[in-house]
């Protein structure tokens, strides 16, 4: 089974794509909601609580696991890659070709939660990915300029998707990354995609957006045409199975609203 963690409802949007793509497939997801938000924590919390997050989709029979939360991605997905013993993917590793492969500036944005924003580690990415480059890319310098955006998940978690207080919210953060001529931009949050409308409204149509969920979805595909014996292991019979930590009604309406079906939510128990 492909077992898929977010600190709460957000990997839903990662969940849509990774359905969309591989539709038979069976998956378990965990949402840590009880401990959400993970985007203002400290490295070392984040670890933690991966690696419990990790631990609890392998008791129930995960062969791959993906983080689909920046977060995690930027925080702990190297110490994940290092010491699970499964197949590991997180959204934020994938990335950089295409992003670099999009831009005809070089002048990049990334959005995204406090935690991933200070952490650097998208922005170094980009950076290594393109000083390893022997000039395949259009452009000859490399800008990265990113963005805390802390508001965005609880207004997108209360349904303000539409609000014009949340356009001006949106206005008010990327004010700065609009007057950087970027072409690009990086939606470095499983939340921001449900507010994709809105950001490409506020950027202007020069900046193209990237969803990350798109991107480590077609990824971890070829990983599995590559590994046939990895895909012989996976359950191909629909049966997704959706764990939370905290309230399972409240992830079920969000399983409503985002993936436009019913879903079934347990309670995860820790052993
Ligand atoms: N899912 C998180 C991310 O992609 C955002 C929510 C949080 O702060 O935990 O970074």
């Amino acid at each position: 089974m492909v077992g898929i963690f977010d600190s709460g409802v957000g990997g839903l949007t990662f969940v849509k794509a990774l359905k969309s793509a591989l539709p038979n497939y069976s998956f378990v997801y965990f949402g840590d909601t009880a401990r959400v938000p993970y985007g203002n924590k400290d490295p070392e919390t984040i670890k933690r609580y991966s690696k419990e997050a990790a631990d609890f989709l392998l008791s129930k029979g995960a062969d791959v696991i993906v983080a689909a939360c920046h977060t995690v991605s930027a925080l702990a997905g190297d110490s994940l890659r290092e010491n699970l013993k499964v197949p590991f993917f997180d959204v934020m590793n994938p990335l950089a070709e295409t992003v670099l492969n999009t831009s005809k500036n070089g002048r990049i944005g990334i959005i995204g939660t406090k935690s991933t924003i200070k952490s650097l580690a998208h922005k170094n990415k980009l950076e290594e990915c393109f000083s390893k480059s022997k000039g395949e890319y259009s452009f000859k310098k490399l800008e990265v300029f990113e963005q805390a955006c802390p508001l965005f998940v609880p207004l997108i978690e209360e349904g303000f998707i539409k609000r014009p207080e949340t356009k001006k919210i949106i206005r008010y953060y990327l004010r700065d990354l609009k007057l950087k001529n970027i072409d690009t931009l990086v939606l470095a949050c499983t939340h921001y995609p449900l507010l994709n409308k809105q950001i490409q409204s506020a950027m202007g149509k020069n900046a193209a957006l990237i969803d990350p969920a798109e991107i480590t979805v077609k990824a971890i595909i070829e990983f599995i045409k590559n590994n046939p014996q990895l895909d012989a292991k996976l359950s191909k019979d629909k049966q997704s199975q959706f764990f939370v930590s905290d309230d399972p009604e409240r992830f079920a309406n969000f399983g409503k609203m985002w993936l436009d079906e019913n879903i079934k939510v347990q309670k995860a128990r820790f052993s």
